[in-house]
């Protein structure tokens, strides 16, 4: 069984940073993030949270749907960069969305597959059910950035993406997903203070986002082919068949060396990151949006997703739209 992406939605922040403006204030140039990462600029929230952004995503997926919200039984949401612990985004979310109170709403933190592993997970939950899922990505993820570590800093955009969705048997669906504890490669510490006034407290240290860049590029590299050959030998489909590989928009030359690994020419790689930079869970979804909006999600077309990122987690899923 599979699913019907029935609508999508995305949001920026107007507020748009180039490679320039970051190299007024850090040791850094338009040509080597360019070079280095295919990244010319990346949007910024200024005064968006990360649930006014999934709001406006999630409300153009409904509306682009056209389905009645009382149909929607399940809210995903993926984030790294929640605006708080609780109450979840996803229960903000059918508050403000006026969503029915008799449905399934959560958070889930896989970092950059996120929105893979939500889709994966909404199938599961969805199967022989009628009802409709209301997945999302969204991140501020500038929250968790050290401003003053040029290796990280020049990655990452904040932004929001939706897609609501319904099971459908006439449709495929195959997936591959694996999680590779890692606390060295990539992480971001807790920003939670204890302020328990009788235990001994270590110092704390700035909540930023921390990754040991090559490592991680190498991970990302052999884990997207990995999972994506996986998944096309589940499904019985050659790599040469597919229409397009929705790759996590983290950097170019790691789209570009996955391409190569796979033997298929990278115009079958749909690309944002020159305007976004990586968004992490909201990646996706911003891409299927952009992809929607310009008519490439045609009944039929064989599409594969894949995501890799912090925990370490990656995944990949074929699927028929
Ligand atoms: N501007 C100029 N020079 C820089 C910059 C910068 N912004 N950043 C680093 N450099 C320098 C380094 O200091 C180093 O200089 P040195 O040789 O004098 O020491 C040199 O450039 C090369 O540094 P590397 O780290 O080896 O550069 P690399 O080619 O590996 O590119 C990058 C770095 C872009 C971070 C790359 O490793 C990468 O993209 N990694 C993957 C990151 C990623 O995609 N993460 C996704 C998951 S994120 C998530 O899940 C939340």
């Amino acid at each position: 069984m599979g699913i019907k992406i029935l609508g999508t939605g995305s949001f920026l922040p107007p507020t748009a940073v180039t490679n320039d403006m970051l190299a007024e204030r850090i040791d850094t140039n338009d040509e080597w993030i360019r070079s280095r990462t295919g990244i010319g600029s990346r949007h910024f929230a200024d005064g968006e949270t990360n649930l006014s952004m999934a709001t406006i995503a999630a409300n153009e997926a409904i509306q682009t749907a056209g389905i009645d919200k009382a149909e929607i039984k399940l809210v995903i949401f993926a984030t790294l960069t929640a605006d708080n612990f609780t109450p979840s985004m996803a229960c903000l979310i059918q508050r403000d969305l006026a969503l029915p109170e008799d449905i399934l709403a959560f958070d889930l933190n896989a970092a950059c597959s996120g929105f893979v592993y939500s889709l994966i997970t909404a199938r599961a939950l969805l199967q022989g059910s009628g009802g409709a899922a209301l997945i999302i990505g969204a991140e501020v993820i500038s929250r968790i950035i050290d401003f003053t570590d040029r290796s990280t800093c020049i990655l990452f955009g904040d932004g929001a993406g939706a897609a609501v969705i319904k099971a459908d048997e006439t449709k495929e669906f195959f997936f591959s997903t694996g999680a590779r504890g890692d606390d060295e490669a990539l992480a971001s510490p807790s920003a939670m203070l204890n302020e328990n006034p009788f235990v001994r407290r270590e110092a704390e240290e700035p909540a930023f986002l921390k990754m040991a860049g090559s490592d991680v590029f190498r991970f990302a590299v052999e884990c997207s082919a990995k999972s994506i050959t996986e998944v096309l030998n589940k499904a019985g489909v050659q790599a040469s068949e597919i229409d397009y590989f929705v790759l996590h928009q983290a950097n170019e030359r790691i789209i570009a060396s996955a391409a190569k690994k796979l033997k298929v020419p990278i115009g079958k790689f749909p690309m944002n990151i020159d305007k976004t930079g990586n968004t992490s869970a909201a990646s996706i979804p911003i891409l299927l949006d952009e992809m929607n909006k310009a008519n490439k999600l045609k009944e039929g077309a064989k599409v594969v997703i894949a995501g890799f990122g912090g925990g370490l987690t990656y995944g990949a899923i074929y699927l028929t739209v």
